[in-house]
């Protein structure tokens, strides 16, 4: 059987964990093929909110199994606080939870340099979320990373120490103020490692190969949005993996030709964490309506959202080179009350109005050409049904599904797994 994808369109956070566990109960198999814990998937059901980085948004289904795959980065501190949770959930994830032996480790040190590559950036810093992400990936890509599989092995330690030692080195070099007590840090790194070595590390390609060999369902999860794409976001304002499609492939072992259907999630709108350009961005009443109503704050680090319209020339790209076949539109509900809606259908660039996202998207190469539609009033977070949907919200989906030339299969209306429309 082919694998199914689940990919955020924007800057991410557009709502990938409530999806991909309200739809779990048609997948025998959910796997996370990039980031780490840089993601924060949410959850809500049964009144209670749920947090997840680095486990797949499966993990609260008793039937479905959940894949942490080789290209995704673990933090085994970060990992344990998880699972501690899902202990007190009395989620039995030792049935259910696998780990690539192929995924990369984020040790303390790696933690350590994001922090001080940030602080000798100034202002020019990426905004990251500062889990080690982009130096665990460069670390990977550099030939020189500690992965899961290693920690079976008798000498790992050895090449942790080197490691960790030429990455105090390489702080020494960032010449900035980074304070830290390394012994503390491996204390609790290496008893992180005793949990993460009880649980059960496999050659993850060969399962995803097996699994659709005999017919399971598999859904591939992403995190972050195509616009933080190592290749094809706004760089250097991204994170450091391939968040599109093709991370699915180098990130699970799939083979491009096994893909199925590609889901492309988006909010109504738009939001971005971090630093970087955002032409849609608001600065005034409606932006501030838009993060209160939303409650845009950031699942890992609480920080506030920016907020914006809708950009369709973005969503246009991500939707390319995704090959998305299904839309997925979020957070519908927040922009109820909102008297007209804008939606971006072109950019003025360099005296030219273009409908494709160009090299640099900086505000002083890029005017934002509006398209303006009604506003709906009703509160949608209370239907159920597609028949219930406002006019002005149908007149909104038609002139994207149109503008996509993508169906619009799902609309959510609110963060709770009952509050998903199917269409
Ligand atoms: P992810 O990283 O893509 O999984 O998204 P996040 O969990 O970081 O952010 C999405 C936020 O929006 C979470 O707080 C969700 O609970 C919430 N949410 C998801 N869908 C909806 C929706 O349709 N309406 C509203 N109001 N909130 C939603
Ligand atoms: P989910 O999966 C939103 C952003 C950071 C920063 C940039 C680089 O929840 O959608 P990094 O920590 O990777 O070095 O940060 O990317 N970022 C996210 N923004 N949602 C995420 O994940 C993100 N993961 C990273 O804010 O701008
Ligand atoms: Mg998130």
């Amino acid at each position: 059987m082919a694998v199914d994808l689940l990919l955020g369109l924007q800057w991410g956070d557009e709502g990938k964990g409530k999806i991909v566990d309200v739809l779990t109960s048609k997948y025998n198999i959910i796997a996370r093929f990039q980031g780490g814990p840089n993601a924060g998937h949410t959850l809500v059901f049964n009144g209670k909110k749920h947090v997840l980085h680095t486990i797949p948004s499966g993990i609260f289904h008793e039937d479905a199994m959940n894949l942490v795959g080789n290209g995704v980065v673990i933090d085994p501190v970060i990992f344990k606080k998880e699972l501690d949770k899902l202990a007190e959930q009395d989620v039995d994830y030792r049935k259910t939870l696998l780990i690539s032996r192929k995924a990369h480790l984020i040790l303390p040190t790696h933690r350590l340099l994001d922090a001080a590559s940030e602080a000798s950036k100034g202002k020019a810093k990426i905004g990251s979320t500062l889990k080690g992400i982009g130096p665990t990936y460069m670390d990977k890509t550099g030939r020189n990373g500690i992965r899961v599989g290693d920690t079976e092995l008798v000498d790992w330690k050895d090449k942790y120490r080197a490691l960790a030692n030429k990455h105090e080195a390489m702080i020494d070099f960032y010449d900035v103020d980074i304070q830290y007590d390394l012994e503390e840090l491996e204390k609790d790194f290496f008893e992180a490692i005793d949990v993460l070595k009880s649980l059960t590390f496999i050659d993850s390609e060969e399962y995803i190969f097996q699994a659709m060999k005999s017919g399971k369902s598999i859904l591939a999860e992403g995190a972050q949005g195509s616009l933080l794409d190592i290749d094809f976001g706004t760089y250097p304002f991204v994170t450091s993996s391939n968040t599109t499609a093709a991370g699915a492939c180098t990130g699970l072992g799939i083979a491009p030709n096994k893909i199925g259907e590609v889901y492309g999630i988006f909010k109504a709108y738009t939001t971005r964490v971090g630093s970087g350009p955002f032409p849609t961005e608001l600065f005034d009443e409606d932006g501030e309506t838009m993060g209160r109503v939303g409650h845009e704050f950031g699942a890992t680090t609480g920080r506030s959202r920016r907020c914006g319209w809708l950009d369709l020339v973005a969503l246009k790209y991500a939707c390319q080179v995704n090959g998305v076949t299904q839309l997925m539109m979020m957070k519908g509900d927040v922009l109820s009350g909102f008297k007209s809606l804008k939606i971006c259908t072109a950019y003025r660039y360099k005296g030219e109005t273009i409908t494709h996202l160009p090299y640099n998207i900086d505000p002083e190469n890029v005017d934002v050409i509006y398209t303006e539609m009604n506003g709906w009033k009703e509160d949608l977070t209370k239907m159920t049904e597609a028949s219930q949907l406002p006019k002005e919200l149908n007149d909104y989906i038609d002139f994207l599904e149109k503008e996509l030339e993508t169906p619009i299969k799902i609309v959510s209306v609110g963060p709770d797994r009952k509050q998903t429309i199917f269409r």
